[in-house]
């Protein structure tokens, strides 16, 4: 029936240790910091989900635009059989994709959140039941490794996720990908692109309170998995835009001196008033930049697509 095969290549107890470590560390450093990963529980998820249909968060919208016009050309370069997607989420905007290719054998969606990779492969397979689905929980920041599905295979990462990523853990992960493809194999990349700072804080700070839920919800995961006494109430949502870095940074303010117990790490954090945890960055791109850093890991830009207001920017590479 349903090709459906769900892999689990982070088990619980690492996945544990792995936050354990991140925790640890992070908030024993000065500057606080949590890495964002741990943003995409069953409800972080749904609140990104939510994210993505706000009137101030146009990327989503901007790459929908790009793959609906450019979704043969990219299917046309590929010529892929295997669609891989990185921190695919809803896989929502994949649609595009799959629907440009109709001989594709296996897609291989790639995330985290186990409740967005079942949802996804669900609608998915309602609409394309012959495709045989290989859905994989994994990091893909870690010894990410590939079901044996035909070539040529199309990796695609959307919707900015890589500029979640700091530029040194950037140049190891265009690598590493770089690593998983054989010639003939290509890269679709979507990047956010600087813009006005107005438009780009709005991204990040919608009127209705989204994305504050959202960054605070990293809190809720820590409280639920390592037992912390958070109060979500007791912080702030700060987004900001750094121009020397290019990049939105997501903060989460203390509204008032407090300590933090988390016992299952036997760890009391203070906090000053105002002092700020840093959640995630969230970094903006240009041409130039894109192309020098997919130089550097061995992939040379072959297109360069944007949406009619040149927000956001879909690149397809080649290994070189
Ligand atoms: N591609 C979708 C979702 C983007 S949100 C879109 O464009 O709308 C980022 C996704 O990446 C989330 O689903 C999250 O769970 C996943 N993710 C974040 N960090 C990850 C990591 N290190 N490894 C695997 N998945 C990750
Ligand atoms: N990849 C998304 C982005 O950078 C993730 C995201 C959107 C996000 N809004 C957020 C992450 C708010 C943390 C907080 O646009």
């Amino acid at each position: 029936m349903s090709p459906f095969l769900l892999t689990r290549t982070m088990p619980a107890d690492a996945t544990d240790a792995a936050l354990r470590a991140d925790v640890l560390h992070g908030l024993t450093r000065n500057p606080k910091t949590l890495p964002p990963k741990w943003f995409y529980d069953a409800h972080g998820s749904d609140l990104f989900e939510e994210i993505t249909r706000l009137p101030e968060y146009y990327p989503t919208r901007a790459e929908r635009e790009i793959l609906l016009a450019r979704a043969p050309d990219i299917a046309a370069a590929s010529g892929a059989r295997t669609l891989v997607e990185l921190g695919s989420g809803s896989s929502e905007k994949t649609r595009y994709l799959l629907d440009a290719l109709p001989a594709l054998d296996s897609y291989v969606p790639v995330d985290v959140s186990e409740s967005a990779l079942r949802g996804a492969a669900e609608a998915l397979l309602a609409q394309r039941p012959e495709l045989s689905v290989h859905a994989l929980i994994a990091d893909f920041t870690h010894g990410l490794a590939l079901p044996g599905t035909p070539g040529p295979r199309l990796v695609a990462f959307l919707g900015g996720t890589v500029g979640n990523l700091l530029p040194d853990e950037r140049a190891v992960f265009l690598k590493s990908v770089r690593s998983l493809l054989s010639p003939g194999d290509t890269l679709l990349l979507g990047t956010d692109l600087v813009k006005d700072e107005e438009t780009l804080v709005a991204a990040y700070d919608d009127s209705a309170g989204v994305t504050a839920a959202f960054n605070k919800n990293v809190l809720t995961v820590v409280d639920r998995e390592l037992g912390a006494d958070f109060d979500p109430a007791d912080f702030d949502h700060v987004a900001l835009w750094d121009p020397r870095h290019e990049w939105i940074e997501m903060r989460l303010r203390a509204r008032r001196a407090l300590t933090v117990k988390i016992p299952e790490l036997d760890l009391v954090v203070p906090f000053t008033a105002g002092e700020e945890l840093r959640t995630e960055v969230s970094a903006k791109f240009r041409k130039d930049g894109i192309e020098t850093e997919l130089g550097a890991a061995g992939l040379r830009l072959t297109q360069w697509w944007t949406d009619s207001a040149d927000r956001f920017a879909l690149s397809l590479a080649t290994v070189v």
